[in-house]
């Protein structure tokens, strides 16, 4: 079969010859319609994500939509390596299955789960976002942010700010939901400054999809330097690493302000219940057109070229 193999850690999938893949009992095989190029894919075959591959050559690929041997047409992910999502024909635990709504085409569908379960997750699971609390999307020029600015809204926040770089970006999230932006480079910014500024007492909740010195200008500004006691709480959740992978934090930084950091990915994951109801949740208020996500079918075969493509908040999804 024909797939995107990575051959060498660092360097973008090649569009290649794979030996098709045999399911075990728990397994189900699924014959690829979709798969979308997410940063974590990304991040694997370049072996900077903690979930890295060690087995090479292997194909790329976690998640996608495809036909099971019956026609069904499904949601699958999670294929064991060497195997991948993105080749004509992969494999998938049982486990990972889950029924498509009709409304939506194969590339929304294949686009969607990764980013928009995690976007949903990180407000109502991991921040415990609360009706009327304000929220701050960090990064939400990309795929997910742009997500978690609408799903904030949907699950009830109140005043939602969307910092980002990307001026087109920006005015489009606008017409998606958010009450204010912040121009991440803008000349001569104090971002600490706009921040403090941008929500009257603080932000409740920060979705952070940058680190880096967008996050230590974050952290500035929730920071007191008198012994006044902090009457507010920021949960500020972890959940990308664009803009850098570590950050400096001062200990007076925590001491000094409501300030909770926690993280979004396979460390703080939910049961299995409540995965599926946000799975079910996300592709049905997408499906209502509620939930909007940008995608451009690129052939599979374009692999390589598509990889490193800077998309400006458009997922590009792979098709067999
Ligand atoms: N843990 C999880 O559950 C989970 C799930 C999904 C995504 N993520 C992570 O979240 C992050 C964003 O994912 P995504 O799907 O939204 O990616 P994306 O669609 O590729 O968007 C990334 C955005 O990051 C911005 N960016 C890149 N470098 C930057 C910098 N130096 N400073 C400021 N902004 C910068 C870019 O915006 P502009 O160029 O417009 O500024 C770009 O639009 C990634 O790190 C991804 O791995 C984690």
């Amino acid at each position: 079969m024909k797939a995107a193999v990575i051959h060498t850690v660092g360097e973008p999938p090649r569009y290649d010859d794979f030996v098709a893949p045999t399911p075990r009992d728990d397994e189900v095989l699924v014959h690829v319609s979709a798969a979308s190029i997410t940063n974590i894919a990304r991040m694997r075959a370049a072996g900077t994500h903690y979930s890295r591959r060690e087995e090479l050559p292997a194909v790329a690929g976690i998640d996608g939509v495809g036909r099971t041997e019956d026609g069904t047409r499904v949601y699958f992910g999670g294929p064991r390596a060497p195997y991948g999502t993105m080749a004509e024909v992969s494999l998938s635990p049982r486990a990972w299955i889950a029924p498509v709504p009709d409304a939506l085409d194969d590339a929304t569908a294949a686009a969607l789960p990764n980013a928009g379960i995690s976007a949903w997750l990180s407000l109502s699971h991991t921040a415990g976002l609360r009706s009327g609390e304000s929220v701050l999307v960090l990064g939400a020029t990309g795929v997910t942010g742009r997500l978690a600015v609408q799903a904030a809204k949907q699950q009830g926040a109140g005043r939602v700010v969307a910092a980002g770089r990307d001026t087109t970006s920006l005015a489009r999230l606008t017409e998606l939901g958010a009450d204010a932006t912040i121009k991440l480079d803008a000349p001569d910014i104090d971002l600490a400054a706009e921040f403090a500024n941008a929500a009257e007492g603080g932000f409740d909740v920060v979705i952070d999809y940058l680190w880096g010195a967008p996050t230590e200008a974050l952290i500035r500004s929730v920071s007191r330097g008198d012994l006044t006691p902090a009457t507010s709480r920021t949960r500020l959740v972890q959940v990308g690493e664009m803009a850098g992978p570590a950050i400096s934090l001062s200990a007076a930084a925590l001491r000094s302000s409501g300030l909770e950091i926690v993280g979004n990915g396979t460390g703080s994951m939910p049961g299995p219940e409540v995965l599926r109801a946000a799975f079910t949740q996300v592709m049905a208020s997408a499906a209502r057109g509620e939930l909007v996500i940008d995608t451009e079918a690129v052939p599979l075969s374009q692999v390589t070229d598509a990889w490193s493509r800077d998309a400006k908040g458009t997922r590009l999804v792979l098709v067999p």
